[in-house]
Formats: C-alpha cells, structure tokens, sequence
C-alpha cells in the first residue's frame, strides 16, 4: 500500500545504505522535483548532501536571494549558491533562435555546475573517497517522455560525469522520485513538511526568462521582464488564482509601439500575458481570466514598468500554439 510515509522511509533507508558515509551533490532550481528529491536525500545523509543553486541570470525578479533563504533556513539545506549572471548574460549576447539559447543556457550551466562539483569533491578527495554521488529530481513523466520537445525539466540527464571531477572519483545517479507523478512528489514533500509556496509553485522553464524575452535577451530587457513578472504573478496570487492555472505569466516582445503618458508621447515595448489552464502541459487552454484582473495587471504594467507601454493578452490554446513563446 502506498503512503507518503512508507515512501519516505524505505527511500531514506536505501539511500543511507547506498551512500554510507560518501558524499552527494544536488542541482537546485527552485522547483518541486528538485527541492524534494534534496530535502530527502537529506534527512537521509545529512550535510553530506550539498545543493548547488545557480543564478543563470534570467530567474524571477528576486529568486535567487529568496531560493537561498527557502532551502538554507526553510527546509535546512547545505546549498551552496552561485552568481553566474555574468557570464551567461555574455555567451547569450546576439542569440536569437529559441533552440540556440536554450542550448546556449544548458551548456553553460553544465560548465558552472562541473566547477562547483569539482571544488566540492577536490576538498572531500583527500578524506579518500571513491564514489561521488549525483542527486537528480527525475521523475516518472521525465523517464517514459524522453521524446518530449525540450526534454525533461530541470534534469541534466545527459551529464553522465562531472568534468573535473578528481582521478578515480566515478559519479553515480540517485534518482528518488523517478517512479513518482508530480502529485505523489507533492504529497510527500507534504509529509515532509514542506511549505506550500514551493510545493505549489507554477512550473517555470529551465532557460526561465531567457525564452520569454523574444529575440536578443539582455540584462536591460530581463530587468524589465522581471518587472512586469512579478505584476502578473503577484495580481494572479491576490485574485485566488496562482493554483487554478497551470502557469501564468509575461512575455517581453521587442516591439514598440507609441503611446502617451501624461503629456508626454512614448514609444516602448509591449508585453504580453500569457495564462493557461493544463493537466501536464502537453495540452493548455488559454485561461478566461476575469476583465477585472487582466486590467489590473495591464494598468500596473504600463503604469510601473518603465520601458512598456502596450500589455496584450494571448488567447491561443496548445495546441496549435505553445505554452512558452519560445
Ligand atoms: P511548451 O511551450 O512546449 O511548454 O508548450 C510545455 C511545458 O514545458 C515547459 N518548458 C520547458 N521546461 N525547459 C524546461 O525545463 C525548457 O526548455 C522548456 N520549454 C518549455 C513550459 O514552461 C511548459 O510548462
């Protein structure tokens, strides 16, 4: 019979034995899966599990302090967290095409990751340790749907070693919840008390803004980007709707168009809001949000982000259209 419980504890038991007294590392991203497969993975080995938690320079207006806080003093993980806005920002420069950034973000990422682990496992070497072990939040969907389009969410499968890992050191996957749907991973995230804001967080994509800026992702443009975000998430949460909808969210287009404001002509860009309700994300309903929320969003757009004048509201169902812009 399945139980949370039951769950829990048979996996913190086999972890523990696979384990023993070795050393795990865990990419972070903020999400269910992640966070999850990290919280038990440590109530099973302690800090000998280190998170690694990376800004790749196109999150939510705030997300990288607010992650670090959750998983540090929330959920009492090691997490060690890395500032690489910079250089991701960089080899995004004069990307355009969708596929090319999102390839763009993956490599990149897997090069920061491999130096963390590297320096990780570089100090645990010399406690002379053999095995290295790789936490991923795979679960089920993500291991029969390997045909899915942009691949599984959030995992980085395909790394199958780390770099610079030391000599001899041999890197093994623990995949807790890779027989888990997301409502099972949420019911024992639950069980293991963790808090609903990430439990219930709308899923984001790995390549985050950078596929909700159309064309060239700047640092001006995400700025702007995570602006008008935070409106139409914040305005869907006080409408009683953040969990209604399956994703809710904006999109900077590099379309300008005039407008006026006050006595003064503007000639900025437009935003558009994109809600759809799903089951999985493979079909979406664009949502019917109420005229009342949609004005509030597009009034505080225009009125406090500096940059956007125009706000549109995407009524295009998946298919034929995608979730994503990008
Ligand atoms: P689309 O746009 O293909 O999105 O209808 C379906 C779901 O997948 C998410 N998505 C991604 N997730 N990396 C991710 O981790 C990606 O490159 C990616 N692209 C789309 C999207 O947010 C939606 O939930």
């Amino acid at each position: 019979d399945w139980t949370p419980e039951h769950f829990i504890q048979a996996t913190v038991e086999r972890v523990r034995a696979q384990v023993g007294d070795g050393h795990a590392i865990c990419g972070l991203s903020g999400g269910v899966d992640s966070s999850v497969a990290a919280v038990l993975v440590a109530k099973a080995i302690g800090n000998r599990l280190t998170c690694i938690f990376v800004n790749n320079g196109v999150l939510r207006k705030d997300e990288f302090a607010k992650v670090q806080r959750t998983m540090r003093e929330g959920l009492g993980l090691n997490v060690v967290a890395v500032d690489a806005s910079d250089r991701f920002l960089t080899k995004l420069a004069g990307v355009t095409d969708p596929e090319q950034k999102r390839k763009v973000i993956g490599n990149e990422f897997i090069a920061v990751f491999d130096d963390e682990a590297a320096k990780i496992f570089e100090a645990e070497k010399s406690a002379g340790e053999e095995v290295a072990w790789l936490v991923q939040g795979t679960l089920y969907p993500d291991v029969i749907e390997s045909s899915s389009v942009h691949g599984p969410s959030h995992t980085i499968k395909s790394h199958h070693n780390v770099g610079g890992l030391p000599e001899n050191m041999k890197l093994k996957l623990i995949e807790p919840l890779r027989d888990l749907f997301k409502d099972e991973v949420r019911r024992i995230g639950r069980d293991l008390g963790m808090p609903e804001e990430i439990l219930e967080r709308q899923p984001f994509p790995g390549p985050g803004l950078a596929v909700r800026i159309l064309g060239e992702v700047t640092a001006d443009r995400v700025a702007l980007l995570q602006e008008a975000d935070e409106i139409v998430v914040s305005e869907i949460k006080a409408a009683g709707l953040y969990r209604k909808v399956w994703q809710s969210f904006a999109v900077l287009l590099p379309v300008k168009s005039v407008g006026v404001m006050g006595d003064q002509r503007t000639y900025a860009y437009t935003c558009a809001i994109r809600a759809v309700e799903s089951e999985d994300g493979m079909t979406a309903d664009w949502a019917p949000l109420p005229y009342e929320v949609l004005r509030t969003i597009s009034s505080r757009i225009v009125s406090e982000v500096r940059g956007i004048n125009r706000v549109v509201y995407d009524i295009t169902s998946k298919p034929p259209g995608t979730i994503e812009w990008e």
